[in-house]
């Protein structure tokens, strides 16, 4: 990857949109500590992370939702929220814990279910509820609507927008393209490596460049 510059703020949804290969989980990687940075930095709360170990980022405050939910399909829902735990801010494991159910009451109900029965949606709120468990002040989320049925990814990014309201930065790879642009503030469009285009993502879904490459025609 290179030429990728990109920021966020508080409180701000930014997405990531851009074809298969583009690089965009190897950027998410990349700031997770999980991909090693040979140029360049990244900087979060006025801090060089750029090569500090990927247990230490999630210490800080950043969150990954990986690609293809990653959660540990031989334990019980409650138990794969004890592995996302962090005490960081001082908030107990039973604190953080209501909060997800809070989030997510399905989760609460299926508490001790093992992650293996869970319906596809079910298994994305799992996963997002997991990251939640470390407090992060960036949570980052790659391609959490994929395979599931519209209805559920609406209920998961309306969870997540909440989040954003509560002043969580999150930053949305998503192959959903249209929808991404209409939830972000702001996005960028990474292809081969390279960011090729960013703005506010309403002035994004309006570009005809943009249109013609990713959104269906109509
Ligand atoms: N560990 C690796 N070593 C070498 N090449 C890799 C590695 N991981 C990814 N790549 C390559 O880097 C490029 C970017 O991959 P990446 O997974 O970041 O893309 P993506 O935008 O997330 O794509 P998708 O939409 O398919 O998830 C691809 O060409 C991929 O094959
Ligand atoms: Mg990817």
């Amino acid at each position: 990857m290179k030429g990728v510059d990109l920021q966020l703020y508080d409180g701000e949804v930014v997405a990531i949109v851009g074809p298969n290969g583009a690089g965009k989980t190897t950027l998410l990687r990349t700031i997770s500590g999980l991909v090693t940075v040979h140029a360049g930095e990244i900087r979060f709360e006025g801090e060089r992370i750029t090569r500090t170990p990927a247990h230490r980022i999630a210490r800080r405050g950043i969150g990954h939702c990986p690609e293809g939910r990653r959660i540990f399909q031989r334990l019980t829902v409650e138990e794969n929220l004890v592995t996302g735990f962090i005490p960081r801010r001082g908030r107990s494991y039973a604190d953080l814990r209501a909060q997800a159910f809070a989030l997510f009451p399905i989760l609460a109900e299926r508490r001790a279910s093992y992650a293996s029965r869970l319906s596809g949606g079910q298994q994305q709120m799992l996963a997002v509820a997991r990251s939640l468990m470390a407090e992060p002040r960036l949570l980052m989320l790659d391609e959490p609507s994929l395979g599931l049925a519209p209805l559920v990814v609406n209920q998961i990014l309306e969870i997540v927008l909440k989040l954003a309201e509560s002043g969580v930065s999150i930053m949305l790879v998503e192959q959903k393209v249209n929808f991404a642009l209409e939830i972000c503030d702001y996005a960028y469009v990474l292809e081969n490596g390279y960011c090729t285009m960013a703005g506010p993502g309403a002035k994004l879904l309006a570009d005809p460049l943009l249109r013609e490459a990713y959104l269906p025609k109509v």
